[in-house]
Order: C-alpha cells, then structure tokens, then sequence
C-alpha cells in the first residue's frame, strides 16, 4: 500500500513504533485522553478483550493488532483534519471477526478468510456498538484493493495504509526473531 500520508521520516518512526508492541502491553494508550475518549466503551468491552486470545500476525494478538491499527489511524487523521474518532473506532473492530483464523479452514471449511472476514468483523461490531456508516463502511472495505470496492471516505483508506503496515511489521518482526535467535526457541518470542 503506497504512503500517502506520512512523510518518509514519519513512516520510519511508524515502522519502528508498530515492532514494538510493548505500548501496547503497558496500555500506554491509556495515557491518551482524546484517543481515550473516541474509543473507551469498545477498549472496555469484554468482546473486543476477548481478541487477545486470538493469534493475528506473527505472535501478535488480534487485540494488539487492532489496537496499533486504531492508534496509527487516528495519529494519522487527526493531523490530517480527516474523520479521526471514526477511524480509531473502525480501526479497532476492522478485525473483529472472533476466531483464529489459523484454524478456522480446517475447522469449518471455510478456505476464504482473506474476502470474508471483513464482513464477518461488521457483523460482529454492529451486534456489541452502535457504529456510524462511515465506520461500518471503513470496517467493511479494509480488503481493499483484495476485495473490490473500495471506502467511501479518506479514514477508511487510512486504515487500510496502517493495516498493511503493522501487518507486514508484526510479520516480519517474528522472521527477524527467528532468524536472530533461532526457530522455536522460547527465548525468541
Ligand atoms: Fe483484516
Ligand atoms: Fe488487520
């Protein structure tokens, strides 16, 4: 996903930040007050918890991904004087779909996560929070250009930016690892 948003300098900081996921541990977010104030009844909720149980990328979370989504998105917003409370809201349920998906082909057939899990996240969203159409929006169309419409609004292709982003992070973080201190050690993770 090309950067259209940040400067060259800028994207270096969010690569670095997005490796790390020790905030994200500490709930240093919490700190945060305005991004608080967007997004506290979903951080509360113990549904949106329960994605720390759930493998993403690499050995990062569900949770913790969505989570560094939401931040890098709202960040990015705001400076751009875009929908930032509906990105740190879409951002944080872009992934709600609520299983691991590392077994769910095996364990229900379904062999397509990549096309259905943004649907799956919106369905799941609507049912626990009351969601704008931006928001629902946003959550739906973060596949794109993999699923083929794209968002309505510039919040919607921010999150898709940061998902790619912390994506390919998290995932190449843990390549890092391994290749630094051996696969499978415990030291590693
Ligand atoms: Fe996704
Ligand atoms: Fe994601």
């Amino acid at each position: 996903m090309k950067n259209l948003y940040l400067t060259p300098e800028e994207e270096q900081e969010a690569i670095k930040w997005a490796e790390d996921a020790s905030w994200v541990e500490r709930e240093d977010y919490n700190m945060d007050l305005e991004y608080l104030a967007c997004v506290k009844d979903i951080l509360d909720h113990k549904v949106f918890q329960s994605m720390d149980h759930y493998m993403q990328h690499g050995d990062t979370t569900c949770k913790a991904h969505c989570i560094k989504v939401s931040y890098l998105s709202y960040c990015i917003c705001r400076k751009l004087g875009w929908e930032y409370k509906e990105a740190a809201r879409a951002g944080l349920l872009h992934d709600f779909f609520l299983y691991d998906w590392h077994t769910h082909a095996r364990e229900t057939g379904e062999r397509f996560h990549g096309f259905t899990h943004p649907r799956a996240a919106l369905k799941n969203a609507v049912k626990h929070f009351d969601l704008t159409e931006n928001e629902k929006d946003m959550i739906l169309r973060h596949m794109w250009p993999l699923t083929p419409v794209p968002p309505k609004t510039k919040g919607g292709m921010v999150i898709i930016y940061a998902d790619k982003l912390c994506g390919l992070v998290e995932t190449t973080a843990r390549i890092k690892r391994w290749i630094l201190y051996g696969f499978g050690r415990k030291s590693a993770a």
